[in-house]
């Protein structure tokens, strides 16, 4: 029992101050309730209001790709530098130390290879698994359009459900399929769907025309998807201006880990995101880095 001797008289009671009651800084996510919040603040920064998440999650239906052949060789060099991790619980658990600073969005839907259709998603992850894991988000591929739109959609909002019950936020991840136009009506059609539906956030590709549009009409925070290796200063240039554009941050794996030199590249995106940084700017700072990094 606490000692109750000699209690001092309360008078800090300021009572001409009122109790501040800030709004939450991302869009869409003040109705939420305060584990979801906190989580989403691990995920994205409060200082600037964006992320920069690295999508190492490609195993999950490629097996081993190119630069995650040895994830504890390549990737953890990385991960001081990123502010969400994307990943599947098996790297998480054999890989990652959890002493890591970083938040961990957990990949959670699953079931399909290239070899067969990629949209034959099921969810893939027990949510109690997820808790034990302490993970900040569950992240769900949604096939708008695709073979298994329905059994996709419907994936992501049984997530959504148990996300809720235990305060985590859902990652709706739009997946294009390969005959489908990859424009700003697309994406306009996927992220809001992912929204309406009870996403918390959306992942989504970028596109030249129209990004601002897709952005502006999806209610929640959009990062921006890497998608395949394009040279460093294009990469970053794309990433500038999805942020100026709208974008709360990126989600991009390829272009960082398959970069010449990604310990540089992932430093450079993080200029772009959270410094407002122009291309050109990073891309001076990333040929420094990887200047030194030679020695
Ligand atoms: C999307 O299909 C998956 O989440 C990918 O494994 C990952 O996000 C792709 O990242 P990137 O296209 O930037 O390599």
């Amino acid at each position: 029992m606490a000692d109750t001797d000699d209690l001092k008289e309360s008078t800090s009671f300021h009572p001409e101050i009122p109790q501040q009651s800030a709004a939450f800084f991302l869009k869409g996510a003040n109705a939420l309730g305060w584990g979801m919040q906190n989580r989403l603040s691990r995920i994205f920064s409060p200082a600037s209001g964006r992320t920069v998440m690295l999508a190492i999650d490609h195993g999950y239906f490629l097996g081993t790709t190119t630069g995650l052949e040895r994830i504890d060789l390549t990737i953890l060099p990385l991960v001081p530098y990123a502010d969400s991790l994307m990943l599947t619980r098996g790297i998480l658990r054999t890989v990652i130390p959890p002493t890591t600073p970083a938040s961990i969005v957990l990949r959670v839907s699953g079931g399909s290879s290239i070899l067969k259709e990629l949209s034959n998603e099921e969810i893939a992850v027990d949510i109690e698994d997820s808790l034990r894991l302490n993970v900040c988000a569950l992240a769900v591929q949604v096939f708008v359009g695709g073979e298994f739109e329905r059994q996709s959609i419907i994936n992501m909002t049984r997530m959504v459900d148990l996300g809720l019950r235990y305060g985590l936020p859902t990652l709706g991840v739009t997946a294009v399929g390969k005959d489908m136009a990859r424009d700003a009506r697309y994406f306009r059609l996927a992220t809001r769907i992912c929204a309406e539906l009870g996403a918390q956030y959306v992942k989504t590709y970028y596109v030249e025309q129209g990004f601002d549009t897709v952005c502006a009409s999806c209610p929640v925070p959009i990062v921006m998807a890497g998608g395949k290796k394009i040279p460093e200063l294009d990469a970053l240039t794309m990433a500038w201006r999805a942020v100026q554009e709208g974008a709360a941050g990126v989600d991009m794996g390829r272009n960082i880990f398959q970069s010449e030199a990604p310990v540089a590249m992932i430093q450079a995106v993080r200029a772009v995101v959270h410094e407002n940084q122009t291309p050109q700017q990073a891309f001076a700072l990333y040929r420094t880095l990887q200047r030194q990094a030679r020695g």
